[in-house]
């Protein structure tokens, strides 16, 4: 009997998490509208100016968020719309755009550049943290399909020491990448979606 009343307990647990998670995404989706004119409908951008957020992982997205809103990354206009945000919000935005389907980028990468992109991510264990695929986990963020523009842009950043806000692996990497192996890696890391 007891086991009984236990199973029934973490049934109704279960459904409680499922529906509020729901929740969260309906009403980031309403929320997201902000989100549109730079980083698209679904949050698949159509600029290597703003990264794509669909199918990014919920956690990262989160964190980034936050780290925009209390100074720890910078960016004039990201700054200025966390500024608007409350943490339910982030929650939401970031479990709405986390479920949104990643849509593949027309981008096209050089065969060449592939290769060597590859061979520098095996050589650097890129795949140690952001796992096979550079699928990303948890506050790891994912990488496959990303706009090549926007990851060299982010790996110059993390090189200058401008962004700063990840406890200093992404700053001591990117010191020991040339901006060709930024090119290479983007140009593989966008082949993988
Ligand atoms: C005016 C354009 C603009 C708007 C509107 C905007 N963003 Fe951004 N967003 C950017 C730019 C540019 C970057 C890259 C900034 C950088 O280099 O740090 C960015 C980066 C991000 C990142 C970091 C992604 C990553 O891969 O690290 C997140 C998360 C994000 N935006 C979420 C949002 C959300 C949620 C909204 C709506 C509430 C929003 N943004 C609205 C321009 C915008
Ligand atoms: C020791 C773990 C670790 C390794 C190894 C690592 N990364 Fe990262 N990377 C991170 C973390 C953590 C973040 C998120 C930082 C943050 O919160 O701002 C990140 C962020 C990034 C970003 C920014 C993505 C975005 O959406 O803004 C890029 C690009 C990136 N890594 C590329 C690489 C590449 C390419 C390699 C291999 C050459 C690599 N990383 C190896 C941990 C790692």
């Amino acid at each position: 009997m007891k086991f009984r009343f236990a199973f029934i307990a973490l049934l109704a647990l279960s459904s409680f998490s499922l529906s509020a998670q729901a929740q969260d995404i309906e009403a980031g989706k309403k929320k997201a509208e902000a989100c549109v004119a730079c980083h698209g409908v679904n949050g698949n951008s159509q600029s290597g100016m703003f990264p794509t957020l669909a199918g990014q992982n919920p956690r990262y997205i989160y964190l980034q968020l936050k780290d925009y809103k209390e100074g720890r990354r910078k960016n004039p206009m990201m700054t200025a719309v966390a500024g608007m945000l409350e943490k339910s919000d982030m929650q939401d935005l970031a479990a709405y755009f986390g479920s949104q389907k990643q849509t593949r980028s027309t981008f096209k990468s050089e065969p060449q550049r592939i290769k060597a992109g590859a061979a520098k991510a095996e050589e650097s264990l890129c795949a140690m943290c952001h796992m096979g695929g550079m699928s990303g986990q948890n506050e790891i963020p994912r990488l496959a399909g990303q706009h090549p523009e926007y990851i060299v842009s982010q790996l110059k950043n993390f090189k200058a020491r401008e962004r700063t806000n990840d406890a200093g692996n992404m700053t001591s990497l990117a010191q020991t990448l040339s901006e060709d192996d930024m090119e290479n890696l983007a140009h593989w890391i966008a082949s993988l979606y």
